[in-house]
């Protein structure tokens, strides 16, 4: 603490506008490690970077298939319309790179960020429309369409970017925001009473109704994803990670919550904390 200080004054001693990078909260930089190590010491043949393929970390096979698709991905057309919409003035001329600091490839890695003035989290879908509302635009919906799209493109134009999200240390807001997403993670629900962490870390690799369970650590690499699934449902197969929270929530016979609302995106905090250190590998197909 008594460093920031110090930093700070320095910063205004020099008349520096540069915001000064907050320093990650302790007690979530000892959870990144237990729950990276945790991984590491399981699977310590994969390097970190491997696990953001999810199930298709799990079985030679399916990383096969996965790499084919993945040569001549369905979704292009989608990424194009992506920079088509990101590069498409609004009425008042202004397009959406005025919203967003730094250049396309640095976007994606801002986010999920947390908000000290607002006292939440922000995720790029929410900051995606609040640029539309801010400009004189309707929102558009969350979970698709042309919000996946634009986010797609995203994460797309950021691959190889390491994920960085900053629980600010001495913010104990921003700590209860993070404690509940993290909560979140390990509740049981539903019906079948399971919790995201008892598919995704205490069943990783098993099978599951012709699913292999990722493992939770870079379940957030590659987000939106396009699915055979989604794709099979009205759609167009896009879908963003909130989508992906709902369908999770279902599985278990849970009634999904609302898309960014408080729920999902403290998780979405919480998630993508976790996996700090890993390269955004683009936005993938999953089955
Ligand atoms: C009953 C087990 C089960 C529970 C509980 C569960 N999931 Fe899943 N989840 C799956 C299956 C099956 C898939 C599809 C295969 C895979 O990627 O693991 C999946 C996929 C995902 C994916 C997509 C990963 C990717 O790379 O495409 C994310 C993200 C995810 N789950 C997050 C969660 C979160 C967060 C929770 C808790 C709210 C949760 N899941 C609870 C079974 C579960």
């Amino acid at each position: 603490m008594k460093k920031n200080i110090t930093i700070i004054a320095l910063a205004a001693l020099l008349g520096s506008s540069v915001a000064i990078a907050a320093q990650q909260s302790a007690q979530v930089q000892a959870d990144i490690d237990a729950f990276q190590n945790h991984f590491k010491a399981k699977f310590p043949e994969m390097d970190l970077d491997d696990f953001s393929k999810g199930p298709y970390s799990m079985n030679e096979d399916k990383l096969m298939q996965f790499e084919n698709i993945m040569e001549m991905p369905p979704f292009e057309d989608s990424l194009d319309k992506g920079e088509q919409l990101w590069n498409t003035a609004f009425k008042n001329g202004k397009t959406y790179s005025s919203c967003f600091n730094g250049p396309v490839e640095k976007i994606r890695t801002q986010f999920p960020r947390w908000n000290a003035e607002a006292g939440k989290v922000e995720n790029l879908e929410a900051m995606i429309n609040k640029c539309r509302t801010d400009n004189g635009e309707k929102k558009i919906g969350w979970k698709k369409g042309k919000m996946a799209f634009i986010s797609a493109y995203l994460t797309t134009a950021a691959t190889g970017e390491e994920i960085n999200v900053i629980v600010p240390e001495g913010d104990e807001k921003a700590l209860a925001a993070y404690n509940k997403g993290k909560k979140f993670f390990y509740s049981k629900r539903g019906q079948l009473n399971l919790s995201c962490a008892n598919c995704h870390i205490d069943s990783v690799g098993k099978k599951i109704r012709g699913d292999i369970l990722s493992p939770a650590l870079g379940q957030i690499t590659h987000f939106p994803v396009w699915r055979g699934k989604w794709m099979r449902k009205k759609g167009n197969g896009f879908g963003t990670i909130q989508r992906r929270y709902g369908g999770c929530n279902k599985q278990v016979r849970a009634k999904p919550f609302k898309v960014h609302k408080d729920e999902y995106t403290n998780l979405e905090f919480f998630h993508t904390v976790m996996s700090n250190g890993m390269e955004i590998s683009g936005t993938e197909y999953r089955q």
